[in-house]
């Protein structure tokens, strides 16, 4: 076992973990206003309320598959198996762009209803389909089944050359007859309902989660753009969910900034978190974003919040590129930050199957970070070797709003620190 001791500079502060709220921004959310969003948006108490909103509107269209990509969060599978619709996956590489020749393949052979991409750490996914269906293709299941074109799948006859691609062919989600609903999930990062944004300006449907994000302890959004369809508006959260979450925030503060090393009431956020995921594991609530997260936003420093994202990630990708420890072996899986991506961590992936011992050694110097993600079962290592390859050895490194540049050159050292006692147990 590695030696885990943490280091005589390991400081008070810790890196990570769920966002903390402070007193004073518990009152704020006691008054004022609340954020307001226009337009065909709904807001959601999670990110997979909105998911429950478009697995709902896809059920009562008819039955049909759902494709998915095979690198995603397992909870992503919750609201569509709650309306019992079959799921299928398609292919991502190894730099999490999506495998379009297999996406295509999928569509054609399994003609889905709708299709989800995921914008991975708020960066905009490589392969994203254009723009969605000509205004007349029609989601209902009589509509699918008159426009699906004979003999469209297989492959050219030998002796034949192929014609050349039309822009309808080249478009992965064209050979479903039908043009699925396209779902753009936005969960990770840079959209706020803004439109157009870096990301989100092409899906039927769009989503978010704020939770991830921003210190609130409910909320998310969801867009429809898909012609006839209105999403239903929901009664805000109110009860368990929202109040175990707020809790576990102004605990995590006071253990963070008045009672550090204070072990009962670290257990105490750390259950309240708990009980709060149980429950929304158990069953996705049906509920808007609560009142209290509507007011917090308005007082959040949102522009700020992504300024500071922006400057940590760059930090980061300097110190990695630079020559540094962490850089030895670690490999960011981006190497550039666009114009308008406030990314959600700083994502490597550890060389030399040692991510969970450096994960750990970070730990032991109060640096967390999440893996995301272990994938679901329903995604075969056989079928899909790429995604299990990068959910081995992902780590996302903390890099949000709480931390200034003075805290980034803490993080750095923690982290050369733990990559260096991590090389020295491997040798
Ligand atoms: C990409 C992605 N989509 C959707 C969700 C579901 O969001 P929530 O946990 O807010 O329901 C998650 C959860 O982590 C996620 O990572």
């Amino acid at each position: 076992m590695a030696n885990i001791a943490p280091s005589a500079e390991a400081a008070a502060l810790s890196f990570g973990g769920e966002m903390e709220l402070s007193p004073g921004q518990a009152r704020a959310a006691l008054s004022g206003g609340e954020a307001t969003f226009d337009g065909n948006i709904r807001t959601v108490a999670s990110g997979r309320t909105g998911l429950k909103l478009i697995a709902e509107t896809i059920a009562a269209d008819g039955p049909g598959t759902v494709l998915l990509p095979a690198y995603l969060c397992p909870s992503i599978l919750q609201p569509f198996c709650e309306q019992n619709l079959p799921l299928a996956f398609y292919g991502v590489g190894e730099d999490l762009a999506i495998d379009t020749e297999h996406l295509r393949r999928q569509v054609a052979e399994l003609r889905p209803r709708a299709v989800l991409v995921i914008h991975y750490f708020g960066f905009p996914v490589v392969g994203l389909p254009s723009r969605a269906a000509a205004p007349d293709q029609v989601h209902d299941s009589t509509a699918r089944e008159a426009a699906r074109p004979p003999g469209t799948v297989g492959t050219p006859r030998p002796g034949r050359r192929a014609p050349p691609r039309t822009a309808a062919e080249d478009d992965p989600l064209s050979g479903a007859g039908s043009r699925p609903w396209l779902i753009e999930d936005c969960v990770q990062g840079s959209w706020m309902g803004d439109s157009p944004g870096v990301i989100g300006g092409v899906g039927d449907f769009v989503l978010t989660s704020f939770r991830k994000y921003l210190p609130v302890p409910d909320g998310g959004l969801v867009l429809c753009r898909a012609p006839g369809v209105v999403l239903p508006r929901l009664a805000p959260a109110a009860g368990g969910f929202v109040q175990r979450r707020m809790a576990g925030k102004v605990l995590r503060y006071r253990f963070l900034h008045e009672e550090t090393g204070n072990r009962r009431l670290e257990r105490a956020f750390l259950d309240r978190f708990q009980e709060a995921e149980a429950e929304i594991d158990h069953r996705v609530p049906r509920c808007g974003m609560s009142q209290l997260s509507l007011r917090l936003l308005n007082h959040l420093d949102i522009a700020g919040a992504v300024r500071q994202r922006r400057d940590n990630f760059r930090t980061l990708l300097d110190a990695v590129e630079g020559g540094t420890r962490l850089g030895d072996f670690c490999q960011p899986l981006f190497s550039c930050l666009p114009e308008g991506v406030s990314p959600l961590a700083f994502p490597v992936r550890v060389r030399g199957g040692a991510r969970d011992r450096l994960r750990r050694e970070l730990a032991a110097r109060r640096v967390f970070c999440p893996v995301h993600w272990a994938l679901p079962e329903e995604v075969r290592a056989a079928d899909f070797p790429q995604a299990h390859a990068i959910s081995a050895d992902i780590l996302s490194i903390p890099i949000d709003q709480r931390y200034d540049t003075a805290d980034m050159q803490d993080l750095l050292h923690r982290l050369n620190e733990s990559a260096s006692a991590t090389m020295q147990n491997m040798a």
